[in-house]
């Protein structure tokens, strides 16, 4: 049986592009960029809806968690360097699948294009 089919659930703790830190759940399997719009934290679009197009959903990974991470694709690099914000620990939210060790996890809304 796979996390998922368990129902767990991590914690995000989010700082968004007002400053403040917003902590939230999501279910293991989602996207982090799944938890985080179903969270109703609005300041990652997701215009391409998670198929990696778009950036939109950019954030900074806490440089404590950036190694727990899954590697991050071609297509995610090549659209994050044409990023001006593009810094350590910058990836693509809706290529990060939530994951118990990523429990905690610690993140920073990338500001939009
Ligand atoms: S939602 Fe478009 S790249 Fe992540």
């Amino acid at each position: 049986m796979t996390e998922a089919a368990l129902g767990a659930s991590i914690q995000l703790h989010v700082l968004d592009l007002a400053g403040d830190t917003r902590v939230i759940e999501g279910a293991i399997g989602n996207s982090l960029m799944e938890i985080i719009r179903s969270a109703g934290i609005d300041d990652i679009p997701a215009f391409c809806g998670g198929c990696c197009s778009c950036a939109s959903c950019h954030v900074h990974v806490d440089p404590a968690f950036v190694s727990m991470l899954p590697p991050m694709s071609q297509d995610e690099d090549d659209l994050l360097d044409g990023s001006e914000h593009r810094a350590a620990g910058s990836r693509l939210s809706c290529q990060i699948p939530a994951s118990a060790a990523l429990s905690g996890i610690r993140l920073t809304i990338a500001p939009q294009e």
